[in-house]
């Protein structure tokens, strides 16, 4: 499975992509989990876990524990561990903590290339603190090389087409993955494409030009193979969700599971787990429009 865990439900921005930027959206957005719980959470499920990706749908660098979190992981040898984060309140202390305990990777949000552009679409954001924290990144790969810098670009009309200097911009920054994704709705103030044709064809282009620039960078690029219809159309089989596990202070992956008290393997037992996740093998079913299929060069 791939773990995603929310320690914290809050966020310090209010990105007009996300719905942090909805009120009452953010209302509902609260809780912190129980640092006390961590070691039976990295007991139950960690053990699972090829994956685990800190920070999912809030902003992780609002949590305190997150060295622990780390810590528990390499215990149980999750094979990656990675943070999402929009990274305005990380220190250099913060980076090399995190560091040192194991993270595989920071993934950096960015809404922006430029700063005018960046500030206004990740609301109470700060530009030149982004640029030192990337700085402070590519410095760090001196002590820890082979930790990775991505960076994740949620796109909507209003920061296409500056992706087209990406590189004259962040070209100083060691940057291993860039991942471009067009917004979907998900509750912000933004919450659509107007011309969504337009769009889409500004997008494949820049996409083609991205990619050629990330080879010879030697950086991996990701982005959606197509942005029409057939996107829509495609079929996977269901064993997908089943590699899916989303924790939070307010969810705990599958409702079934008492995972206070029992085991894994308990649990697997008891729903007969295995021959779920066998059939789910075979059965195929139409993947919502909401999930994309990814080119990874
Ligand atoms: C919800 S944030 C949570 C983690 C952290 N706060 C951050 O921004 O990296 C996770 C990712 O969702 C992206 N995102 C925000 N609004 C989006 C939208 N409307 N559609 C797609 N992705 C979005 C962000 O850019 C970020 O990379
Ligand atoms: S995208 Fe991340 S940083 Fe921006 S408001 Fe949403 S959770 Fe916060």
């Amino acid at each position: 499975m791939v773990v995603f865990f929310d320690p914290v439900l809050g966020c310090n921005l209010r990105c007009k992509m996300c719905y942090f930027s909805n009120e009452v959206k953010r209302k509902e957005m609260k809780g912190n989990f129980n640092p006390e719980d961590l070691p039976r959470v990295a007991e139950v499920i960690f053990k699972q876990a090829l994956k685990l990706q800190i920070g999912c749908g809030a902003e992780p660098t609002l949590y305190k524990h997150n060295v622990e979190i780390i810590s528990l992981a390499k215990q149980f040898k999750v094979p990656y561990i990675s943070f999402t984060t929009n990274a305005n309140l990380l220190t250099k202390e913060e980076i090399y903590r995190l560091l040192e305990a194991g993270l595989n990777e920071f993934t950096i949000s960015l809404h922006g290339v430029e700063k005018s552009t960046y500030e206004n679409l990740m609301q109470q954001a700060s530009y030149d603190k982004f640029i030192e924290v990337m700085q402070l990144l590519t410095e760090a790969k001196k002590q820890y090389p082979h930790f990775n810098i991505r960076v994740n670009y949620t796109v909507n009309e209003l920061n296409l087409v500056e992706l087209n200097h990406f590189f004259d911009v962040y070209d100083s920054f060691a940057i291993d993955i860039l991942q471009v994704r067009p917004l979907q709705d998900i509750g912000g103030i933004i919450n659509h494409i107007e011309k969504q044709q337009e769009f889409n064809h500004q997008f494949n282009k820049i996409t083609a030009i991205l990619r050629d620039i990330c080879k010879s960078r030697n950086i991996t690029y990701i982005a959606p193979i197509i942005l029409d219809e057939k996107a829509k159309e495609n079929t996977s089989s269901s064993v997908v969700e089943s590699t899916y596990c989303y924790i939070s202070p307010k969810s705990f992956w599958d409702s079934d599971m008492d995972w206070r008290n029992e085991t894994f393997r308990q649990f697997s037992k008891r729903t007969g787990y295995a021959s779920i996740l066998f059939k789910r093998i075979y059965s195929k079913k139409e993947l919502t429009n909401t999930k994309l299929n990814y080119d990874i060069n």
